[in-house]
């Protein structure tokens, strides 16, 4: 009793006490096996067609779907920017296109706010070539511009009594083929470019946007009582994958997070390329870090989708920090 009584022992049970609070128990985060269904935003990272796959194979929210048990809704679009009254493309944009079309069909999809968590994946084409890293003619779009697009994201929804979202940030863009400094002519951009100067502007869009999003994340949250928010760091994800590819990626074939399974040489200013290489055999396949010259490659895409479905089903996560 004596012991037990002692201020070390009592502060040793307080601090046992408190790392065991759960996520639910400090209103903080989901429970566990509170989620149910998975409605997803973004661009071609998350595009689930159909009849189109941005790393050739499944993409990450179907794996995700069945990893965590829970019902798919899928909006994100391939090509999409956040708004294209910001940096146009001419595809279907988050808002513009994909909210307006949620809100039109969720009064016929069973979704409650309780049991229903929400994400968006996007940036890669606002940043991009066509945006904001070469310019884009005819709009004044700026990083603190595009930020905030994407975070009104939350409060638009949260408006309409969604309460549970997912922001997964940009990952490091200047280490995907097209933006990496090592580059080529290829089908995303055959005219001439300094390669070294696109990835040293990348990196700084990627890292200054990143740090914005996070910012104005946790300046709006405690302004949404009720909601939660996590914020995925898809950024350090990719990075460890880049680093330390032989953690992942469990092909047959050496490791490889500089070339693509599926890539096009051209020359510069030509309209056809001269040569293309295809990795064939999934097996081979899963050595890859990208699909192509822009896009993860499908074992990027699952362990995305593990991680993902860790943070649905409750649980803690690595690369994952509740906001609220
Ligand atoms: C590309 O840009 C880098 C950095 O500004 C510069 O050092 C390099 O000389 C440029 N290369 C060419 C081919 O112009
Ligand atoms: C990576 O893959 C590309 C495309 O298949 C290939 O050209 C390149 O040599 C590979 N790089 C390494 C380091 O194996
Ligand atoms: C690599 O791991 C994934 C699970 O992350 C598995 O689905 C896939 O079949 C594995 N690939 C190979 C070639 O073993």
């Amino acid at each position: 009793m004596r012991f037990l009584c002692s201020p070390f022992s009592t502060l040793a049970l307080l601090v046992a006490s408190l790392s065991s609070l759960s996520n639910a128990q400090s209103g903080v985060g989901i429970r566990l096996k509170q989620i149910k269904n998975l409605v997803t935003f973004g661009d071609s990272y998350t595009d689930v067609g159909p009849g189109y796959s941005s790393n050739g194979g499944t993409p990450w929210p179907i794996y995700t779907a069945g990893y965590a048990g829970v019902k798919l809704f899928p909006y994100a679009k391939g090509g999409a920017t956040c708004s294209n009254e910001l940096t146009y493309r001419p595809f279907p944009p988050l808002f513009g296109s994909q909210l307006p079309k949620y809100f039109e069909e969720k009064g016929s999809l069973d979704l409650q706010p309780e049991e229903t968590i929400y994400t968006l994946w996007i940036g890669t084409n606002d940043v991009g070539s066509n945006a904001l890293l070469t310019g884009n003619p005819g709009t004044k779009a700026s990083l603190v511009a595009v930020t905030d697009c994407m975070v009104n994201w939350v409060k638009v929804l949260y408006e309409s009594d969604v309460r549970n979202f997912i922001f997964q940030n940009m990952i490091p863009l200047e280490t995907v083929p097209i933006y990496a400094p090592v580059s080529w002519p290829n089908k995303f951009w055959t005219a001439e470019r300094n390669s070294t100067e696109w990835s040293v502007f990348m990196r700084e869009l990627v890292l200054s946007g990143n740090e914005l999003t996070k910012l104005k994340l946790e300046a709006l949250a405690p302004k949404l009582p009720g909601a939660h928010i996590a914020l995925f760091d898809s950024h350090s994800l990719f990075a460890d994958m880049y680093s330390n590819p032989g953690s992942y990626l469990n092909g047959t074939a050496p490791v490889n997070v500089t070339g693509a399974i599926d890539t096009c040489y051209y020359e510069v200013g030509a309209t056809s390329p001269r040569s293309c290489v295809k990795v064939e055999g999934d097996a081979n396949r899963d050595s890859y870090l990208w699909y192509d010259e822009l896009h993860p490659s499908e074992q990027a895409d699952r362990i995305v989708a593990r991680e993902i479905a860790e943070v649905i089903e409750g649980k803690e996560n690595r690369w994952t920090s509740w906001i609220s």
